[in-house]
């Protein structure tokens, strides 16, 4: 738009004058205003006062629906009020020990009796931590470097666990070997050298890669969906390679089940059937606190144990807090499986209203996604790897921003790439007015998208 302000984006100004002006403030203190880039978007985010089950309160007084759930980790919504007494009855017996505490060991009881490739676990603060020490007790165990994940992967904020996760297109190399790209200019040659990247979904090609690099190679990690890029779920045929090919080679298998284990009691593996060694937990199991865990096969697990000759080292000020044990424990007694259920059907009508939305706007689009977690693509047929994923992003330029802000001035908060989850604070007429505003969203969007990617028109 030749350095003027778009449309749609002087729309969303006009709605959100106040965040507009705590955002000026951010500047002062943060750089670019942010400090989380995950939950930044341009021109600056709307800032949030206030929230109650499936609605959040901007600056501005908006009360608008919340199909993000802080990154699909409030599987209750906002302020489930189990969740508040919990916590409330905590804090006032202090908020952290240094000390075991009966919740963190009932949250234990109850996760270990739910998700069955967890024999034994430990909690972390987040769930980058606990990837981390998946990877650590992986190397420990087999005396191997290598740690092989999927393109378009995402496991938190270090290195390794962002290996690729943009496959960009003349950067990333053929589907058969794709090259382990840094996402910026911090990353050390070393870990790019000891990460071997696979593409996602493709069972023959990931069979090839670990046979070929089996003897390095110390653990594959995956997501039985790929979040990031966009809900893209792991097929069957392709999870069973990857379980038989670690199996045979001795090579340790990791879910990341950070994400995924909001869509039933025991996550992915319980769905599919197929165990992994280690699990790394997060998000719902914190009840909206900081929370990570790392749990596995009772071999595996006792590298960390106290009692082991050399422990894998793994201390954590604020692993397994009173606080965050006392939510999570909340939070996890209210969600049983009627619950998820419930929810899944809800996503599941949310995907439906959206395709039919999409193919009313004569646009190419798509919701895909699994359980309860749900992402738009501008692609018309699904997308089954990053690079699918990619494509549908370079087509949508700016339209995906663009879409992001129409839904935002039509009250509903999705992740700025198109994310949306659902919680139990919801009800089908939540989801029902998800789609009338992307109804609308696309409505406003259709004369800008025929001007300026024309491609993205049926017909
Ligand atoms: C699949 C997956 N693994 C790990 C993480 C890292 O968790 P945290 O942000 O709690 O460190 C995330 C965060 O979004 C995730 O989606």
């Amino acid at each position: 738009m030749n350095g003027q302000v778009h449309p749609l984006e002087s729309e969303y100004r006009a709605f959100s004058p106040a965040s507009a002006e705590l955002a000026d403030r951010a500047k002062k203190v943060f750089p670019g205003g942010d400090t989380r880039a995950s939950a930044h978007y341009l021109p600056y985010p709307l800032s949030i006062v206030g929230a109650q089950g499936c609605t959040v309160t901007d600056a501005d007084g908006h009360q608008i629906l919340d199909f993000m759930n802080n990154f699909t980790s409030l599987v209750h919504g906002h302020a489930h009020p189990d969740i508040v007494a919990a916590v409330q009855t905590q804090v006032a017996l202090g908020s952290a020990y240094a000390a075991p505490s009966d919740h963190q060991l009932e949250l234990a009881e109850l996760i270990t009796s739910r998700v069955p490739g967890i024999d034994l676990m430990r909690f972390t603060s987040s769930g980058t931590e606990g990837t981390t020490m998946a990877i650590r007790c992986a190397r420990a165990a087999t005396g191997r470097q290598k740690i092989m994940k999927m393109e378009g992967g995402y496991h938190g904020s270090y290195e390794l666990a962002e290996v690729s996760l943009v496959p960009i297109p003349n950067e990333r190399g053929d589907l058969s070997a794709p090259h382990s790209l840094a996402v910026d200019n911090s990353f050390p040659d070393s870990v790019l050298r000891d990460t071997v990247v696979c593409p996602y979904n493709q069972p023959d090609l990931a069979g090839a890669l670990i046979d070929k690099h089996a003897n390095n190679l110390a653990a594959v990690i995956v997501e039985p969906i790929l979040g990031s890029m966009g809900m893209i779920p792991a097929t069957l045929d392709f999870l069973t390679v990857l379980r038989d090919k670690t199996e045979q080679h001795g090579v340790v298998l990791i879910f990341d089940e950070v994400i995924t284990l909001r869509n039933s009691m025991g996550g992915m593996q319980e769905v599919h059937g197929i165990h992994p060694d280690l699990t790394c937990l997060g998000k719902i199991i914190g009840g909206g606190l900081p929370v990570g865990a790392v749990g596995g096969r009772a071999d595996l697990m006792q590298l960390f144990s106290p009692e082991a000759p050399r422990p894998v080292m793994h201390a954590s000020t604020f692993s397994g807090n009173a606080l965050t044990m006392a939510a999570g424990l909340a939070a996890m007694r209210c969600l049983q499986q009627e619950d998820t259920d419930r929810i899944n059907k809800l996503a599941s009508r949310l995907r439906h209203g959206f395709n039919h939305a999409f193919e009313q706007s004569g646009i190419r689009g798509r919701a895909m996604g699994a359980g309860s977690l749900t992402n738009l693509h501008f692609l018309d047929q699904p997308a089954h790897d990053a690079r699918d994923a990619m494509q549908g992003m370079m087509a949508a330029g700016h339209m995906t921003r663009l879409l992001h802000l129409a839904m935002l001035t039509r009250g509903v908060m999705s992740a700025s790439r198109l994310m949306y989850c659902t919680s139990t604070a919801m009800i089908e007429a939540d989801v029902d007015a998800a789609i009338t505003a992307l109804n609308e969203s696309l409505a406003v969007l259709r004369p800008y998208i025929k001007k300026e990617r024309p491609e993205l028109l049926i017909g």
